[in-house]
């Protein structure tokens, strides 16, 4: 049985949209959110995407300077790196000297201390969102980032693009870290002389909650490998065990690169180039369609296999603006099997584990761009659903990291910007409303 979203009341309403937006403060380390002190105290790429959306909210000025402190990190190469250390805390681990991304050719001079690899790229569609907000004053900053945008966007279609799906070249790319997608690749390589290292996510978050040592050894075996090559994109590309095409990191970059168009119109710019790569893009996405799962899945480019996974990724197809509905039928198996949608992991597979990250937990921004890709589709009643189920987690369990698709229980991190973000932009029966 399914739950009802509470019928909160104009009290209670206030009460968590105040609460959202002292957590938004809270984790503000000045021109940048953390995710959440203790567990990630650097500026993550999507996270602070998010950031701006919730900031949009009540400080719109403050919104676009988390998308200005997020692109200025962004490499010579046009990528914009997964996270980025703008001051030591010993409290994390992998921290720059592990990435060793210092003096590597695709980064150029002058650039904050990051990460090698990418995340899924809403920061554009953000951009887009927070300019809605207030065109008179986005425009300008809007038209600054722009070129930014472009090249990150154009960074993916030349490095990632195969089959017009977009490629990962690490799990944490698709910031659905332990998914059951990445396990065939995974367990496709050894971990061999990984060499020892001290886990600190472990030490702020109960274990079962947070990927296994297996997972581990190989996320730190590929960030060695990445390294040895001077993090250049075409010797991974050439050489890795793990590469796989992944739809968060393609139905993102589709609606990104929609919304960039968008901005091109109201900017003057030219849109062609933009639409080459939508058109390639949504090629690609048929290539990740899985007839057997009915839905949007991995793909293996090493082996050409599907993962069999029934993802919350996998109903994102609607957020990157396709129209077709082949997945609705996978949609209401998925949303009838939880009580809390939308689960990470399909909960009828054996792989379903409620507690552990993104393979089974509740997450509210996933549940936020596949409800308004739900919505934006005439897909109301599943929409709503969505929504409902994200309100009454939050409005009952708070602003954790992630929810027990169940219980509700919250688990991960607690006070999480991102949570706090989409509960302000989109959740909280106020938005949208002033
Ligand atoms: C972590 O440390 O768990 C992050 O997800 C990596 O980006």
């Amino acid at each position: 049985m399914r739950d009802m979203a509470p019928d909160l009341g104009q009290e209670k309403i206030q009460a968590l949209d105040a609460e959202a937006q002292r957590i938004m403060k809270l984790n503000d380390r000045g021109g940048y959110t953390v995710p959440t002190a203790g567990l990630y105290p650097y500026q993550w790429n999507w996270d602070s995407a998010f950031a701006a959306f919730g900031f949009a909210r009540f400080d719109p000025g403050r919104a676009w300077t988390e998308l200005e402190t997020l692109m200025a990190g962004q490499w010579a190469n046009g990528m914009v790196p997964h996270i980025q250390f703008h001051r030591a805390d010993p409290g994390y681990f992998p921290g720059p000297e592990v990435w060793g991304t210092e003096g590597c050719a695709g980064k150029g001079p002058g650039r904050v201390a990051s990460s090698g690899i990418t995340q899924p790229p809403v920061a554009a569609s953000f951009a887009w969102r927070v300019c809605q907000r207030d065109p008179v004053a986005g425009e300008a900053r809007l038209k600054a980032l722009f070129p930014r945008f472009l090249a990150m966007h154009r960074w993916f279609i030349d490095t990632r693009c195969e089959s017009g799906a977009v490629a990962i070249t690490h799990p944490w790319e698709s910031g659905r870290d332990n998914a059951p997608d990445w396990d065939d690749a995974m367990a496709g390589f050894e971990p061999d002389g990984v060499g020892p290292y001290t886990r600190r996510d472990t030490s702020h978050v109960d274990a079962r909650m947070r990927p296994t040592k297996a997972d581990y050894d190989r996320y730190l075996w590929l960030v060695q490998f990445a390294r040895k090559r001077g993090w250049d994109e075409a010797a991974v590309a050439a050489e890795s065990p793990f590469r796989v095409a992944d739809p968060t990191m393609t139905f993102t970059l589709m609606r990104a690169c929609r919304d960039l168009r968008k901005a091109a119109r109201v900017l003057g710019e030219p849109e062609g180039e933009i639409t080459g790569w939508i058109e390639r893009l949504e090629a690609g996405a048929e290539t990740l369609w899985n007839p057997e799962t009915g839905a949007h899945d991995a793909r293996d480019l090493r082996t050409g296999q599907h993962a069999g996974s029934v993802s919350n990724a996998s109903f994102l197809g609607w957020w990157g603006g396709l129209e077709d509905r082949r997945a609705l039928p996978a949609l209401t198996r998925i949303l009838d099997a939880a009580k809390y949608a939308l689960p990470s992991f399909d909960p009828q597979s054996p792989k379903h584990d409620r507690l552990r990250y993104w393979r089974g937990p509740v997450w509210g921004v996933m549940n936020m761009l596949a409800s308004t890709g739900m919505a934006e589709a005439g897909l109301t009643a599943e929409a709503a659903r969505i929504r409902a189920d994200t309100i009454a987690l939050i409005a009952r369990h708070g602003f954790a990291e992630y929810f027990d698709p169940q219980e509700g229980t919250p688990a991960g991190g607690g006070a999480f910007t991102w949570t706090a973000a989409i509960w302000l932009g989109w959740a909280s029966p106020s938005a949208g409303k002033e």
